[in-house]
């Protein structure tokens, strides 16, 4: 007789938005019960594991804020193991308009979670952190940003993102629970959304597909270092198996200027078209990259996707039919969630 091997079961926030979809997705296929937290704010239905919204196998949905009081009952009835945090306020331009704002989801909100999660003992924390954010502005005659180059963040959102991460190592000194911030660069892939201002790839890729102009900020000289999705859902889950606690880049330490970047989508799409080009934009940062070489020696994390590869498969997944399919029936099936399912507030009745 087989015996049936029970999965821990896992909590993650922002599960309804771009990484974190992928992310639960991954979960769910490896046979782990997931809980959904996410008050689809950016975040969609139609991106949710189906088995999530189904409530298959233990897995659930609470379209819930992070920063909601009842936070802690959700841990209290579903015992989550270990936790994911991926929801977030994201755009850094928001950041620099409304701190305040900022700082109420990713700190605050961060915290009351951290709180719930500490309180029912979860195993260990892995939080989606910004490399690009965090680090700065990459100093002249520096390729990429090591593993313990000083912070300096020069936004509200970098700031807010580096002061989580200190609160989870002050958790694992004050509560012995463990973490692991793993600090993104540029992440792109399908399902990124494109109608706010985060996610350059995805926004040239819709304008390309509805044949719009595309606008670069700058004179397209600035560089990033786009990682792939996938490879970031792989780092999470190697993050998820591992004893280490810490912070670590997650990057290509590969630096693409946006004009080389629009050259890429031009050769890929066969579309020869020229951007236009406005003022740069106040807290973006000049030059960013990541060096992953630690994250390599201690997870065994290598980004296995080109961005050539990457910007090719979302090309192919805007037109794929099963996707369009998914994301329908997806849909429909949040609909089918009565009102009380859907909002799980605690007013009526109990869980
Ligand atoms: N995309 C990137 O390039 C990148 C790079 C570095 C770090 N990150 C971090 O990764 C995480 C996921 O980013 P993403 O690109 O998938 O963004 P996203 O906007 O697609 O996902 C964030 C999710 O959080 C949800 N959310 C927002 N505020 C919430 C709140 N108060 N309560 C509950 N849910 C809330 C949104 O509805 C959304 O589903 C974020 O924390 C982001 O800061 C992203």
């Amino acid at each position: 007789m087989t015996e049936t091997v029970t999965k821990p079961k896992i909590l993650v926030t922002g599960g309804a938005g771009f990484i974190g979809s992928h992310l639960v997705d991954r979960l769910v296929e490896d046979g782990h019960p997931v809980v959904v937290v996410d008050n689809l704010f950016a975040g969609r239905a139609a991106n949710i594991n189906p088995k999530v919204l189904r409530e298959e196998d233990g897995s659930r949905f609470y379209q819930m804020d992070i920063r909601d009081h009842e936070l802690h009952r959700v841990f209290a009835i579903e015992n989550p193991e270990y936790v994911f945090h991926l929801a977030g306020q994201i755009d850094l331009r928001l950041s620099v308009q409304d701190p305040i704002h900022d700082i109420d989801i990713n700190i605050i909100g961060g915290i009351n979670l951290l709180k719930s999660c500490v309180h029912t003992s979860v195993k260990k924390i892995i939080f989606a952190s910004s490399g690009g954010a965090v680090y700065g502005e990459l100093p002249v005659g520096v390729e990429k940003f090591s593993h313990n180059h000083a912070p300096a963040p020069v936004s509200p959102y970098g700031h807010s993102k580096l002061v989580f991460e200190r609160h989870l190592g002050y958790a694992k000194d004050a509560y012995g629970i463990d973490y692991m911030a793993l600090r993104f660069a540029n992440v792109y892939g399908p399902r990124q959304e494109s109608s706010r201002e985060c996610g350059v790839i995805s926004i040239f890729i819709q304008n390309f597909l509805k044949g719009k102009e595309s606008v670069i900020n700058g004179d397209g000289s600035y560089t990033r270092d786009f990682v792939y999705v996938g490879d970031c859902v792989d780092a999470c889950m190697r993050a998820l198996h591992s004893n280490v606690t810490g912070v670590y880049n997650i990057g290509t330490g590969v630096r693409t200027s946006i004009n080389d970047l629009f050259n890429i989508l031009v050769t890929v799409s066969g579309d020869h078209r020229e951007p236009q080009y406005a003022p740069a934009k106040k807290g973006d940062v000049s030059h960013s990259c990541l060096d992953y070489c630690v994250t390599r020696d201690i997870l065994g994390w290598e980004p296995k996707v080109a961005l050539d590869e990457g910007v090719r498969r979302i090309f192919t997944w805007n037109t794929d039919p099963e996707y369009v399919t998914r994301a329908h029936e997806n849909e429909l099936l949040y609909q089918t969630l009565s009102p009380h399912q859907r909002c799980r507030h605690w007013l009526h009745g109990s869980y």
